[in-house]
């Protein structure tokens, strides 16, 4: 009797000492319960310069958050280098490999290479970190261990339009076969789909509905292609007004940094994608770092960021159309395409194929380092 219930105690305890001794319990990592003008302080107390890497394809694209930020939070320097994600991301990896792991380029990263989180986390470089709106963001868009956070909700594929030229929206193109009317030949701009990752994938999803013929009766439009996914609105902004600048339509851009254009939600296949941050293990200024991922997440923010025609949002509270809800976008798809780098080579030479190499210069050499040596007139 004895023997029986010792053995079946033996059976009971040793497979829970097991698991215990192998897979040590996770320690929840608590929701910050700061609110932003208690952070402040301990950011203040460390005097030390916030360094971050801002994902953008125009210098106007950081003017909002350097100005707001650092207005907000007195005292606190955001030395913000903001240049597009994929050369931050190789920048980020070059300058932790130089410094054999010891150091990292910034505190902060808020960029598009979605790709690059959960292989930060797995080399322990991100710091397990829960902001404060935590719960109310959706939960497939943060990892579970805090480590990371979608923090706002950029998308692609609405039709974008200069006003002058096209007084009633309703004429103009819900679906992207409509682009091929007479009417809009040598009028589109697109930003090239092999520059930029979000770009190629918009282009992925058009293609893998309507086939490569939908290229080659774009190209028939004579598209004007240009760098950055901004630079097209850019351009249609800067027609407004003007009688020679014939572009005044494009489907490929951010519509959110120009002034003097418009957008009209398409009703066609689109992509949106959750812009991630996550602060570094080795942050110089960690509390800072935390302050400022807060204040991205933070309302005030909320309200201001992102592309006013396309109300989507990574927080419950101000995702006002249900990005989940909608049917012609996966919020999740663009990360899932971005982990399979193969795929994406085999799509970007197939683009570049057709288009030639992108031609000019990074949108962002007004601002970037890289116009004080050089890299901005051979980067093309
Ligand atoms: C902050 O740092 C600067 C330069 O590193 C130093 O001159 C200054 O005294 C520091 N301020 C405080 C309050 O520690
Ligand atoms: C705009 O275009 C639509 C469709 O062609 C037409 O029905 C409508 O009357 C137009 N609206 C104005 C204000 O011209
Ligand atoms: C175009 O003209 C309108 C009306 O005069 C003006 O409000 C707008 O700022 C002008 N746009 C540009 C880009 O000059
Ligand atoms: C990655 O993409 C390639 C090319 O489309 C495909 O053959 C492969 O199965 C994909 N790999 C994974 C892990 O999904």
């Amino acid at each position: 009797m004895y023997t029986i219930a010792a053995l079946l105690i033996f059976c009971f305890i040793i497979p829970f000492a097991a698991q215990a001794s192998s897979i040590p319990p996770p320690t929840p990592i608590p929701i910050e319960h700061r609110s932003l003008d208690e952070i402040y302080p301990a950011a203040l107390k460390e005097n030390t310069t916030l360094r971050v890497a801002w994902g953008g394809d125009t210098p106007v694209s950081g003017t909002g958050i350097q100005k707001i930020f650092e207005s907000r939070f007195p005292g606190i320097k955001l030395d913000l280098r903001l240049e597009l994600s994929k050369y931050l991301d190789v920048e980020i990896d070059r300058h932790y490999e130089a410094s054999k792991g010891l150091e990292e380029y910034v505190d902060v990263a808020v960029i598009q290479s979605l790709q690059d989180f959960p292989r930060w986390k797995a080399e322990g470089r991100l710091l397990s970190y829960k902001a404060s709106q935590w719960n109310d963001i959706y939960p497939e868009l943060v990892d579970k261990d805090g480590a990371y956070a979608g923090l706002y909700v950029f998308s692609f594929g609405s039709t974008v339009y200069n006003p002058d030229v096209y007084p009633n929206s309703s004429t103009l193109p819900t679906k992207y076969p409509e682009f091929f009317a007479p009417q809009f030949r040598d009028r589109i701009v697109l930003a090239y789909p092999n520059d930029d990752d979000s770009a190629l994938f918009l282009f992925t999803l058009i293609v893998r509905k309507y086939g490569w013929g939908f290229m080659d009766r774009l190209l028939q439009q004579r598209v004007t292609w240009v760098r950055g996914t901004a630079s097209p609105s850019q351009v249609l902004g800067a027609g407004q007004n003007s009688t020679s600048n014939q572009l005044s339509i494009s489907f490929a851009t951010s519509s959110a940094f120009a002034t003097g254009v418009k957008s009209k939600l398409t009703n066609d296949v689109f992509m949106a994608w959750p812009q991630t941050g996550a602060i570094f293990a080795r942050a110089k200024a960690p509390e800072a770092a935390k302050l400022f991922l807060n204040y991205l997440l933070d309302d005030e923010w909320q309200k201001l960021v992102g592309d006013p025609s396309v109300r989507f949002a990574t927080r419950k509270s101000f995702d006002e159309l249900g990005v989940f809800r909608q049917k012609n976008v996966d919020l999740l798809a663009y990360g899932r395409f971005l982990s399979n780098r193969s795929d994406v080579e085999e799509w970007r030479a197939k683009f570049e194929e057709l288009l030639g190499p992108p031609q000019g210069r990074n949108p962002n050499c007004a601002t970037s380092q890289k116009a004080f040596y050089g890299a901005c007139s051979l980067d093309t």
